[in-house]
This record gives C-alpha cells, structure tokens and sequence, in this order.
C-alpha cells in the first residue's frame, strides 16, 4: 500500500483529508507543520505524495517541494484561491499538481490515481529529456537553443500535471507545437488533442462550437452538438488565440473552467468534462487586458502556467537546426539527397525571420522545389540574401503581402505604438474598400470577427 503524508494544521481539514487519502488506498501520516513533516520525510519508507497545506504555522509548504524530491515523493499543494499565483510557483518549482480550496473530490480522486503513473511520466520525460536534448529534439520540437532549452524544461514539468498552459509568442514560433508536445508528454496522450482557433469561428458559432448545442436549441440547430470540450474529454482542448473570443464568451468559458461543467446551448443539465486546457495568444497578453479585449479574470484563470516562446531570431542556434530537420523531410518525403551550399546556410544565418519558423519552413519548401542537388543562395528571396544588413536593405515589398489596386498609402512616423498603427491601418483599408468589412478583412488577413471587434473597441475608446 503506498503511502500519503498529509501536512495541514486545521484539525478539520486534515481529518477529512486523511479520510479521502485513505479510501483512494493510501496509507497516512499527518503533520501538522513544516518541522513535523521535514522530520516524517527522513523516516523510512518514504511517502509516495505529499499533501500540505500552502500556508503552514512554520512556513509555506513550498519548502517541501524539495524535500519531497530528494526522498522521490510528490508534493500536490492545496491553497487557497487568492494564491493560484504561489501554486503556480510550486509547479515551476517542481510540485506534482495543486488543489485549491475547497478541495475537489473528483479532482483529488484523479491526482492520487495519477501518482504512480506520473511519476513514471516523469522519469521517462527525463531520459527522453536528456537524449534528446543532445540531438536539439524534444517531443515533436525542434531547436537546440538554450532559449529552447528552457522551454523544454518547463514542458517537461508541466506535461505530467493537469495544470492549464498558456502559451505566448510572436507569429509562427511554433505555439501549436508547444501545446502537441505538453499533450503528447502527458497522461492524455492516447486522448484527443482538440486544436480551436478561436478567431477563425464566426462570431455566432463559436458558442456552439465550444459548448455545443442541443437539437432544435436555435434556428438551423437540426441535431444536437457536441462541443469541443466534449469532443476532447480525457484529452486536450487547445484554445488558440483566446484572445479574440467574444468578451460574453469569455465569461461563459471562465465558468466552464471553474466549474469543469459545460452547458450546451438550449441544454438544462451540466455535463462534467475531464479536459486540460491550453490556451495561446500571439498578441501581448497586457496589452489585450489594457485595451479590454481580454477579461481579466479570464486570463488570471488561463495562465496558470505560462510558457513564452522566444522569436527566432532570438534563438540563432535553432536556425541550422531547423533547416537540417526541414530538408531532411523533405529529402525523405521525395526521395532526394538534396543539401545546403555553405552561402546558403549563413544567408539563412543572417536573415531576422519576421514570420519566425513558418517563415523559414516555408522558404525552405520553395527553395527545395527551386534547386537540383545543392540549394545556394540563388534559390532563396533576395531579402534573404541580402540578409538585413545596413549594406542590403530588406527588400520589405517582397517581404510584405499588399494589394496595390487599393491604390492609398499610409505614411507611420517611426515611434508610433504599433495598437494606434493597427487602428489607422484598419480604417484606412476599410475606407478604401468602400466600407465593405468582409472585403478588408481578406485585404488585411484577419478574420471578419476581428474587423468587428476592432471597430467596436475604437467606438468604445471614442465613448469613453
Ligand atoms: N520548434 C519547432 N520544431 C519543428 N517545427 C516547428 C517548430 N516551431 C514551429 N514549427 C513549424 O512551423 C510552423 C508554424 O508553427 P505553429 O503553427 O505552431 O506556430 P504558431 O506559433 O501557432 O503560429 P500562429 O500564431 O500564427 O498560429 C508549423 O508548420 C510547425 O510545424
Ligand atoms: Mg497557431
């Protein structure tokens, strides 16, 4: 029988703790402070979890988190909920998992049946870790940066848990990659990973879309509808973009987080769903929150456990390496032995990657097509080859997609905020297009949902 050591020092807490332990097939131990535990973690056998309180009458009970390690216990958290923040560091620390007050049941139940197998989670994500790392390799993610070093580090202590991920980065850094990695390193992996990018459903599907609908609920609503946090119970729902969700559906999802219940549409029972969440955004998050287009509740609740992805051309390590695993699929998929000349290679050193690896992955594919068996610099962009050095411009009209039929220019003094650049450059395409939204929205790339919810925020910021 494994055994539990319990760390609280309510008295009714703890019995009712110790009670739970105990008919999920534990043995245990109490303590009722840091003294008292750091003492039971020197005895023999050693407990396979920890439970303690964040707030102990010596101490936090994060200074177990490595006692526990070095004895190969888990350490699950239970705090209160203005200190999400601190469990946050737990995990960052190396805590198994947290709970919050008051302690879910089921929650509970599924963190205590996870510990052994979390901790085989943990030490195959450690050797895999280790040999790995040495190829520049993790999970489906490439780069042997020490910038993505680290964000295989945070992966690998995330992934075990059930603890909801946010990833940020610019464009094209590989967020989606990110959130495959943390599913396929973590108990849910035989699951389904649900990927929904929230700014790409219209504004009067996304409801349906991530809840569901019953049959008959609203016009057009021939059959009922699972949802996606349906569709991915026992896996991972990845909500990219969040940030452009609706702010009435941002309320609606913060519920379904804190409740892990969802309703559907025309729906009159709660339907419990076991699914982790990460979430992902390519805007900075406190500008989103200033200009309220991200709740702030909603955000606290998301980025339990953050995860920044560094552009690329912050991580020049990764750009060989890349480029090497690029090719080399391309080789195998068409059966060539296609290599890069050395010209080639340092251009691709040089270049700064504004639309980061899609952008390289991209360029890659065209050059491939382009050249016979070596790639040199002939088959890349002149921008490229020119490499943004002072003596070679960017060439930013190869670069930049526009519509030139469009006819006007926009003149930006260099230090404008790049919000007050986005709003001119809106109003001025939509003046352009005759006031035809849809018509500005394929002109400048973003959803109609986007125009929508801009114009609205400037309308706002005008009232206010
Ligand atoms: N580290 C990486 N290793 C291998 N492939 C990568 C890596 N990073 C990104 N890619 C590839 O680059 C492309 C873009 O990645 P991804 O879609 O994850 O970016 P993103 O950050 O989600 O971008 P966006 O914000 O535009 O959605 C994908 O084809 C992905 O497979
Ligand atoms: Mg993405």
């Amino acid at each position: 029988m494994p055994h539990a050591l319990v760390v609280e020092d309510d008295n009714n807490s703890l019995a009712a703790l110790l009670a739970l332990v105990e008919h999920e097939g534990f043995s245990t131990r109490s303590a009722d402070s840091l003294g008292a535990a750091c003492a039971i973690l020197d005895e023999k056998p050693a407990p396979a979890v920890v439970l303690a309180d964040l707030m102990l009458p010596d101490g936090s009970g994060l200074e177990l988190v490595e006692a526990a390690a070095g004895v190969g216990a888990q350490v699950v958290l239970i705090t209160g909920h203005a200190s999400v923040e601190t469990a946050v560091e737990a995990l960052r620390r190396g805590a198994t998992d947290y709970l919050t007050k008051p302690v879910d049941l089921a929650r509970l139940k599924a963190i205590l049946a996870n510990v052994a197998r979390t901790r085989e989670l943990q030490a195959e994500i450690g050797s895999l870790r280790g040999e790995l790392r040495k190829l520049g390799r993790f999970g489906p993610l490439v780069g042997a940066s020490g910038a993505m070093g680290a964000v295989y580090d945070l992966i690998a202590r995330v992934a075990p848990t059930d603890a909801t991920v946010c990833i940020v980065g610019e464009s094209g850094t590989g967020k989606e990659v990110v959130a495959q990695a943390v599913h396929e390193l973590s108990r849910r992996r035989k699951e389904p990973f649900v990927p929904v990018n929230c700014g790409a459903v219209s504004p009067n599907l996304i409801e349906s879309t991530l809840f569901g609908h019953e049959k008959g609920s609203f016009t057009g609503a021939e059959r009922m509808h699972r949802g996606v946090f349906e569709q991915a119970t026992g896996g991972t729902l990845f909500l990219d973009e969040v940030s452009e969700m609706p702010a009435e559906l941002q309320v609606k999802l913060l519920r379904v987080l804190e409740t892990g219940t969802v309703m559907r549409i025309g729906g009159e029972k709660a339907i419990a769903v076991d699914v982790r969440v990460i979430a992902a955004t390519n805007r900075v998050p406190e500008q989103a929150l200033q200009e309220g287009r991200l709740r702030e509740d909603l955000w606290y609740r998301l980025n339990v456990f953050p995860i920044a992805l560094p552009p690329l051309r912050e991580r020049a390590g990764d750009i060989d390496v890349l480029a090497e695993h690029f090719l080399g699929e391309l080789n195998a998929a068409g059966q060539t032995h296609k290599r890069w000349s050395g010209a080639a290679r340092a251009a691709l050193q040089r270049y700064p990657w504004p639309g980061n690896v899609r952008e390289l992955k991209n360029l890659l594919h065209r050059a491939y097509i382009l050249a016979e068996a070596e790639i040199g610099v002939e088959c890349l962009p002149a921008e490229v080859v020119g490499g943004g050095s002072a003596a070679a411009p960017v060439d930013l009209a190869r670069t930049i997609r526009c519509t030139p039929e469009l006819g006007t220019m926009l003149a930006v003094q260099v230090g404008t905020s790049v919000a007050d650049v986005e709003q001119r450059l809106i109003l001025a395409t939509l003046e352009a297009c005759a006031g035809n939204k849809q018509k500005a929205a394929e002109v400048l790339g973003v959803s109609l949902k986007t125009i929508y919810n801009r114009l609205n925020a400037y309308r706002e910021n005008r009232a206010a």
